[in-house]
C-alpha cells in the first residue's frame, strides 16, 4: 500500500498547476483517503519566529487546536525534540491535547528544511496502536517530499 502511494504522493507535490498550500491538501486528501486507519490527518508549521505551531492543511474533522505551543502535546513536544513521536494509546500520554473523543493514537513526524524543524505532519487514528515503523518509513518519505516544495 505504501509502496503504491509513493508516486501519487510525489505526483501531487510537482503539481505545479496547484499552489503549494494546494499541493499539501491534496497529500492530506490523498493518505486520509487510502489509508484506513489515519482518520485525522494534517500539517502544522512553525509561525514565524514564534515559539508555537500552526494548523496547516488537513484532512478530517475540523480541530479547535489551530495554534500550539512548543512543548505542549505531542506536536508541541516534536517542535522541540526534532525526533518521530509515536503514541499507541493517546490515553498513556501525560502531555497530550485531545482533538476529539474517538482518537485513539497518534503520530508525529517532524519535517527538516536546511535542517531546521520547519513543521510537522501529524496524524490521528480512531484504532488502537495502528503504526508500525512501515508507517514511519513512509511518513518520512512524505515529510522529505514536502520539504522540497517549501
Ligand atoms: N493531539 C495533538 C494535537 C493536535 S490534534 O491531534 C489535531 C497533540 O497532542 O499535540
Amino acid at each position: 500500500m505504501f509502496e503504491a502511494l509513493k508516486p501519487h504522493v510525489l505526483e501531487v507535490l510537482r503539481d505545479s498547476a496547484l499552489s503549494v498550500p494546494e499541493r499539501l491538501q491534496e497529500v492530506c486528501n490523498l493518505l486520509h483517503n487510502e489509508i484506513p486507519v489515519y482518520d485525522w490527518v494534517g500539517f502544522y508549521f512553525r509561525n514565524g519566529t514564534l515559539e508555537e505551531l500552526k494548523l496547516g492543511p488537513y484532512a478530517g474533522d475540523p480541530t479547535d487546536h489551530t495554534v500550539i505551543p512548543f512543548g505542549k502535546g505531542i506536536c508541541g513536544q516534536v517542535a522541540l525534540s526534532n525526533q518521530n513521536f509515536v503514541v499507541p494509546d493517546v490515553a498513556a500520554q501525560d502531555n497530550y491535547i485531545a482533538c476529539s473523543l474517538h482518537v485513539k493514537a497518534e503520530i508525529v513526524i517532524p519535517i527538516f528544511v536546511d535542517g531546521a524543524n520547519i513543521g510537522q505532519l501529524d496524524i490521528d487514528s480512531h484504532t488502537p496502536d495502528p503504526f508500525s515503523e512501515k508507517d514511519e518509513r513512509f511518513l518520512e518519505f512524505v515529510c522529505e517530499a514536502v520539504a522540497h516544495i517549501l
